[in-house]
């Protein structure tokens, strides 16, 4: 904590707010990660596309691209991310692991448990990963991350990780389809928050658990995730590409596939959907 005109300031208290490469530079404690590249926009339409043009023209794992602003956030499921300027992290980080395809699902969990470590040490809030990475504070959404993948049926050439946080977006400013489901850590905390520290935070704690994914393999990156997701056990619905499907979640496999039994006792292996909790517990 800073000691600032006799105060304690809590750590991610605002001084400024530019999240340019002068800013994260300063103090910033990885190897790689913000360091082999790093490419900021005050505005673009997506950090996920100037990475994945990056990625094309072989930047290295670790190039980081960050907006102050997106006109055309992605969002999972074909949907939008709100993307104001100023109020967010809007984060793309180029990875390159040596794995097989089927592998690249791990990546956006990882990528779930090091934001939710993010916030969790920043700013103290219960976050709670909703499957497979939305990061939810009192039940509404605060972080959601995008992974794409570009390979072929035996190798990962890159994946883009995209990781969109609500900082200092305003409460009332979230458009009326998500203003009852999102939340930012203004509106959680009633104070904003430094976007500087959260990015640098992230690329560290996205770098530690890259390193531990690469040299031990997904056993205790998985098992942080499902502390975090306390999902075991649920009834749920899941919106995927096969419909929608009802049940009693009965674990996570080892690549993070959620796995639901139905009513008629049948075990589902769901890779990628929406995930609905009840009403009663979205909250919880
Ligand atoms: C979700 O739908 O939950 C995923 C949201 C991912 C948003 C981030 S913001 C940075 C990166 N660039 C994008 O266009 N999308 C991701």
């Amino acid at each position: 904590m800073d000691n600032k005109n006799g105060f304690f300031r809590v750590p991610c208290e605002q001084d400024s707010d530019r999240v340019s490469e002068a800013e994260i530079a300063d103090g910033l404690n990885t190897r790689l990660f913000g360091k082999a590249g790093y490419y900021y926009f005050e505005e673009t339409g997506s950090t996920n596309h100037e990475a994945a043009l990056l990625a094309e023209q072989q930047a290295p794992e670790g190039t980081v691209v960050i907006a102050n602003h997106q006109t055309r956030g992605k969002g999972r499921n074909q949907r939008s991310w709100f993307s104001p300027a100023g109020g967010g992290i809007y984060l793309s980080l180029i990875l390159r692991p040596a794995i097989p395809p089927t592998g690249a699902p791990k990546l956006s969990l990882l990528a779930a448990v090091a934001a939710a470590e993010t916030l969790i040490s920043l700013t103290k809030l219960e976050v709670l990963i909703k499957w497979p990475n939305d990061l939810l504070v009192r039940g509404k959404k605060i972080a959601g991350i995008l992974a794409e993948m570009s390979g072929d049926a035996h190798a990962v050439n890159h994946v883009i990780v995209g990781i969109g946080i609500n900082v200092n977006t305003a409460p009332g400013s979230f458009p009326g389809d998500i203003r009852d489901n999102a939340t930012s850590v203004l509106a959680e905390t009633g104070a904003p928050c430094q976007r500087s520290r959260v990015v640098r935070a992230l690329l560290e704690h996205l770098e530690f658990y890259y390193s531990l994914f690469l040299t031990e393999g997904f056993e205790r990156i998985l098992s942080r995730w499902k502390e975090l997701s306390r999902i075991k056990g649920r009834e749920i619905q899941v919106d995927g590409s096969a419909g929608t499907l009802s049940g009693t979640v009965v674990g996570v496999d080892e690549e993070g596939a959620l796995l639901l039994k139905d009513d008629a006792g049948v075990i589902h292996r769901i890779l990628s959907g929406d995930l609905i909790l009840p009403p009663q517990t979205e909250a919880e």
